[in-house]
């Protein structure tokens, strides 16, 4: 959720941290802030709202100093105002924080009964106050910090700077990532690698209870009992691209375009097309011996992972059960000895997804990782990973990460059902074929944009939006209202049609846009009974469907969005592009920040 960045360095840290923090704003962007040491002097900068009132702080009252750290907020404890913003200062302490300290109450209680006094009201500055105190009873900062480290509970990473020593930075971590970055006679600290791209690809990642102690000529690592401990140095394969916005007005604008590409990469990984079959990759388990697969997942990636139920149990006659991470991790479900487990994350690192891992990890199932960070914490914990190739994701709403998920589950689908026997090879040949085509009806889905903005004209002036699919168009369905309501703040609910009837129908009024996503599919004549029961309540339709579709629909639409007729199977890669159009569309038109929603963070490392 936040990001953090630290940097031990050999020129002016300041606006080489803001450069950092740029990368991370994804991660948050309520209040944003720097501290340095220069010459004795710790100080700071901090600023409410986005990185840019940082900047422009920064540009009026510059902070000089060779070491330094930053933060960028997405806030938990506390308003996002400048007092609540990190860095928070301690007597000679800086600390800035990503998580959540759960016992922070309780240790805030203790302090101020010592006579601490609090400028926030954050969970952090405990942590600040604790190390200090610490100090002050004659502790070195590392001693101080590992005291302290053992005194928290919850999900924290932190990097601490000391005023007195000019080339130091304790970082550490139980829960949310960090990453320690190689420098010449540097060294850098962050949230992830791409943070620290413009200034190294030589990464080390802690591993969970782990705390490092950085100075210009190197590191060390230790675990919590205070044993130094080895991990691996490795080039980190991301953190070269520096991500921009090209020619488009947004990232989610790019991402959403650059989907015909992104989905052939991700699609020609997992398929061998010369030969029309699957490719031959491994799995940590044998699709043809286990009887159940439970995937979880949380957002656009569990959506994502309901299309892949409807595909496996279908094609593959594989019983999946389906979890929202947050619910699975309490949920204590049994996993008998013959199931797997499957997890789907753009990041690889949100908390709950990575929570629900560890549960199936303590029930002794294989585990595997549909995951786009290959670096992340759910790669790294998992017995087998399968990487979509979207590439950096920097929109807050998920695009290209959405639609590369969808591509390796219908791999995935074919894999099993080649291993189940429930596909013929000529089957197998003539899926693989309308998977190879899928980018190409992407890209024809990119050009119907005119239509789309009309739509979203008419979605600008209205407070209410009911989104209805059957079979895989249903999770399509709840993926466009939640599109929708994240970039819009347009309240909108997505219900499978024919469900409408059992409650929902009694919002219909002139009101409301229905949109009904509705290939001429199978249950096509179903999804259009539903739609003539919206239609005599005088509910107005938007129908995205194909050519067949729009010539059977028979009924008056207020819209009607042609796509290409495409086979069934491969229909929810098309279907993504015009709910994710359709909201950013609406974004614009409302003026809304499609980039970076008000409340979201991208990578959402707490509870
Ligand atoms: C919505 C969105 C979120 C994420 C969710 C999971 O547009 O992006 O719902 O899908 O927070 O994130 P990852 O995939 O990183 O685990």
């Amino acid at each position: 959720m936040c990001g953090i960045v630290g940097i031990v360095g050999q020129a002016p840290v300041a606006p080489l941290i803001v450069d950092a923090l740029k990368r991370l704003e994804y991660r948050g962007y309520d209040s944003a802030g720097v501290a340095t040491l220069d010459n004795g002097t710790l100080d700071r900068r901090r600023a409410e709202g986005k990185l840019v009132n940082l900047e422009k702080r920064l540009g009026e009252e510059p902070l000089g100093g060779l070491i330094g750290i930053g933060h960028t907020r997405w806030a938990t404890h506390g308003v996002p105002n400048e007092a609540n913003a990190h860095p928070h200062f301690a007597g000679d302490v800086a600390v800035v924080h990503n998580g959540i300290i759960e016992n922070f109450a309780e240790l805030r209680d203790q302090l101020r009964v010592e006579g601490a006094d609090f400028a926030s009201q954050t969970d952090t500055e405990v942590v600040a106050h604790l190390i200090a105190r610490a100090l002050k009873n004659g502790a070195s900062p590392q001693e101080a910090s590992f005291a302290t480290l053992k005194q928290l509970r919850g999900a924290f990473a932190l990097a601490i700077m000391f005023r007195g020593d000019e080339n130091l930075i304790i970082g550490a971590r139980n829960g949310p990532p960090l990453a320690v970055g190689h420098g010449d006679g540097e060294m850098y600290l962050g949230s992830d690698a791409i943070a620290l791209a413009p200034f190294t690809d030589s990464i080390t990642y802690l591993e969970d209870g782990d705390w490092v102690v950085l100075r210009r000529s190197g590191m060390e690592i230790f675990d919590m009992s205070g044993q130094p401990v080895e991990r691996v140095r490795q080039q980190s394969s991301g953190a070269s691209q520096m991500v921009d916005k090209g020619n488009y007005r947004h990232f989610m604008e790019k991402e959403i375009h650059e989907q015909p590409e992104v989905i052939s990469h991700t699609l020609a990984r997992y398929l061998d097309f010369a030969q029309g079959t699957v490719a031959n990759f491994d799995l940590p388990f044998d699709f043809a011996k286990i009887e159940r697969l439970a995937i979880s997942a949380c957002g656009t990636a569990y959506l994502a992972g309901l299309i892949g139920k409807y595909w496996l149990e279908r094609y593959a006659r594989l019983p999946v059960d389906i979890d929202i991470a947050s619910e699975f991790r309490y949920r204590e479900m049994p996993l008998p000895e013959n199931s797997a487990a499957l997890f789907i994350s753009q990041s690889g690192e949100t908390a709950d997804t990575l929570a629900s891992l560890r549960y199936c990890r303590g029930e002794g199932i294989p585990i595997a990782a549909i995951v786009n960070v290959r670096e992340s914490t759910m790669a790294r914990e998992s017995d087998g990973i399968f990487p979509t190739l979207a590439g950096p994701e920097i929109g807050v709403a998920s695009t290209k990460a959405f639609t590369c998920q969808l591509s390796v589950l219908a791999a995935l689908t074919l894999k099993a059902a080649r291993a189940r026997g429930t596909i013929t090879p000529d089957e197998e040949k003539a899926f693989v074929r309308q998977l190879a085509e899928a980018p190409r009806y992407v890209s024809q889905a990119l050009k119907l944009s005119d239509g789309i903005e009309k739509v979203a004209r008419e979605l600008s002036h209205v407070r209410h939006v009911l989104y209805l699919g059957r079979d895989t168009n249903y999770p399509l369905a709840l993926e466009g209202a939640l599109k929708l309501k994240e970039l819009s703040y347009i309240h909108a609910e997505g219900y499978a049609a024919g469900e409408l009837k059992h409650g929902p129908i009694a919002l219909i009024d002139e009101q409301m846009p229905v949109i009904v996503i509705a290939p001429h599919d199978r249950i096509f004549e179903k999804t259009v009974s539903n739609m003539q029961e919206v239609a005599a309540r005088g509910g107005r339709i938007v129908l995205i469907t194909d050519e067949k579709g729009a010539k059977n629909a028979t009924l008056d639409t207020l819209e009607t969005i042609v796509l290409p007729d495409v086979p069934e199977f491969v229909a929810p890669i098309v279907y993504a592009l015009p709910i994710q159009m359709l909201a950013y569309h609406t974004a614009v038109l409302m003026g809304t920040d499609a980039d970076q929603p008000r409340n979201l963070a991208k990578s959402v490392t707490v509870e």
